[in-house]
């Protein structure tokens, strides 16, 4: 059992945990603005229509009081599109099977796919086809965002193509449609397992009325084009006409548990609490990500018992390696202790990530890590070579990699330690989380250094005044696009979490995992030792 040293009544947890609190009020206002859709204007429009929001919807489909994790609440965060990209992802249980499930936001410009809520749809489809998860869209969508639509027309194409993937690989779709799914929409219901349409409220069409009559001159109405009772009847399109929406929900839920799906990885054993509180991770993070923290105090809080059986501890000692369990499920850990990473750290985690694939075991990786090592004598010690061996057996390992960025996630440790690129099942930050090609200061050091030399290089001499100016707003901009909101927004994480919710979240998402089988043992690359 791990043993805490954390002081709960000291100043630097004090100071760390009030840091850490307004970071979180901060990010509660982000997802205020999500759950907030399209504004009041547009929400009192949607209800004065009689029809539910996208959360609600959602809220009716699960089970009763069963926990739903929300991905990608921030998606679109920093662009010029609303937060959350008009569209609510996430696992959610129904009738006791754990699904993937979407929802287009109508009330943002009329639940239309910007190039964010594609980012989002495809994620959400990746996430079904790894994990072996049912796949539910609730749709009501105005189609692709017209004057955006070069950056989604083409790459959007595979939300199709992953639709009938997934169920090419056994993995059930289900489209219930409540609104609007037209052209390129249409094919959402075209290409799922099952549909169901709602009365006088679907339509799904390749084209409206005035497309058609601009196309062909033919005269038609909406029912007859594409309406619920229309394809229910004569284009076989609908395999259910729902008579309103808790109709189509309560449909919904019958068509999931009559898919009989049974889970098929591991069973968990049974679930024992951490023996320190949860809110003690809130003081353990510094706000200067420099100072260095023990990410044993994290593990302590988030692994069952608490209960830790590190793995060549003596050695490499900045990087920390180690099996435990979370709720009920095994798991490899690798944390970062202090930021770099050497040959060492690099040879231990290559042999861990081997071990952890002989065993079968899933993988969790704690971010806190400024990069790989630096200067002559660990590049003539192959620094290079131990690091791109951590990346080869991250990258080829076949078990389920599960991220957390707690704190820096810099450099090539980025690589190394499973950052998104790398695929693992699901990415989360805290809200402390910071990550970059390097720091923002050592970023604008390095473009000086680089401005100066070429100066001397041309014989002109440098501009001292401009290269402050220069340096400071690269500085600024480096560390806003560092920030987790930021990141978040562009999807490079499923989603900022409070760091008090690290283990429910990892247990659902170990839960979720285990619905695909343990999955066939990994072949590496070549080492070079
Ligand atoms: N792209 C960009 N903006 C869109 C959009 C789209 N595909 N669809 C709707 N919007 C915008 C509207 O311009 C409107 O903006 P505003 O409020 O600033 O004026 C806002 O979203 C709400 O749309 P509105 O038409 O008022 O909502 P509605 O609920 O009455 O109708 C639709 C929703 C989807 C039926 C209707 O907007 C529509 O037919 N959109 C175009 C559908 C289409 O042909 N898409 C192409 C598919 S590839």
């Amino acid at each position: 059992m791990i043993r805490t040293r954390v002081d709960a009544h000291g100043d630097d947890y004090r100071q760390r945990r009030e840091a850490m609190l307004a970071k979180l009020a901060e990010l509660d206002a982000e997802h205020a603005k999500a759950v907030a859709g399209g504004g009041e204007k547009y929400v009192e429009r949607h209800r004065k229509r009689g029809k539910l929001l996208a959360r609600e919807r959602i809220e009716l489909l699960v089970d009763p009081d069963s926990p739903f994790l929300e991905l990608s609440p921030l998606a679109a965060w920093g662009s010029e599109f609303q937060v959350g990209a008009g569209m609510v992802a996430g696992i959610g249980v129904i009738e006791g099977v754990e699904c993937v499930i979407t929802a287009n936001d109508p009330t943002v410009r009329g639940g239309a796919s910007n190039p964010w809520t594609l980012k989002k749809s495809l994620r959400a489809a990746d996430i079904a086809l790894q994990n072996r998860l049912p796949y539910v869209n609730l749709v009501e969508s105005g189609g692709a965002d017209l004057p955006t639509q070069k950056e989604i027309f083409i790459p959007g194409g595979r939300i199709f193509r992953d639709l009938t993937r997934l169920s090419a690989a056994g993995i059930p779709t289900v489209a219930l449609v409540f609104g609007n799914s037209t052209a390129g929409g249409a094919y959402v219901p075209g290409m799922s397992d099952y549909v169901v349409m709602v009365r006088d409220r679907a339509k799904v069409f390749l084209g409206g009325p005035p497309l058609v009559k601009m196309a062909t001159g033919e005269e038609s109405d909406d029912e007859s084009l594409g309406g619920a009772e229309m394809h229910a009847r004569i284009s076989g399109l609908a395999d259910h006409l729902a008579q309103d929406e808790h109709d189509a929900l309560r449909i919904g839920r019958r068509i999931v548990r009559s898919l009989n799906w049974r889970k098929q990885g591991l069973t968990p054993l049974p679930v024992q609490d951490p023996k320190y509180p949860a809110d003690e991770l809130l003081g353990i993070v510094p706000e200067d990500l420099k100072v260095p923290f023990d990410p044993r105090e994290v593990i302590a809080r988030v692994v069952d018992g608490s209960e830790f059986e590190e793995f060549k501890p003596l050695y490499g000692a900045s990087l920390v390696t180690g099996w435990a369990r979370i709720h009920g499920y095994p798991v490899g850990v690798l944390a970062n202790a202090r930021g770099v990473l050497f040959s060492a750290e690099s040879q231990k985690a290559t042999q861990f990530i081997q071990l952890a694939n002989q065993s079968r075991t899933p993988l969790l990786f704690l971010q806190n890590t400024t990069g790989y090592m630096v200067g002559k004598d660990y590049e003539q010690g192959g620094i290079i070579k131990h690091g791109a061996m951590m990346i080869n057996a991250v990258s080829n390992s076949t078990v389920p990699h599960l991220t957390i960025v707690m704190g820096a996630s810099y450099g090539a440790g980025n690589y190394g330690m499973c950052g998104r690129a790398y695929e693992p099942r699901f990415l989360f930050s805290w809200p402390s989380a910071k990550s970059a090609v390097m720091g923002p200061a050592q970023l604008a050091g390095v473009l000086s250094l680089v401005g100066r030399a070429s100066a001397q290089a041309k014989g002109q001499v440098y501009d001292e005044e401009a290269d402050a100016a220069m340096r400071a707003m690269v500085e600024a901009q480096i560390e806003a696009e560092s920030l987790p909101f930021f990141l978040s927004g562009r999807l490079y994480d499923d989603g900022v979490i409070d760091p008090r919710d690290t283990r429910t979240v990892l247990g659902m998402c170990l839960s979720a995992i285990n619905s695909a089988p343990v999955p066939r043992p990994a072949g590496f690359g070549v080492f070079r030792p």
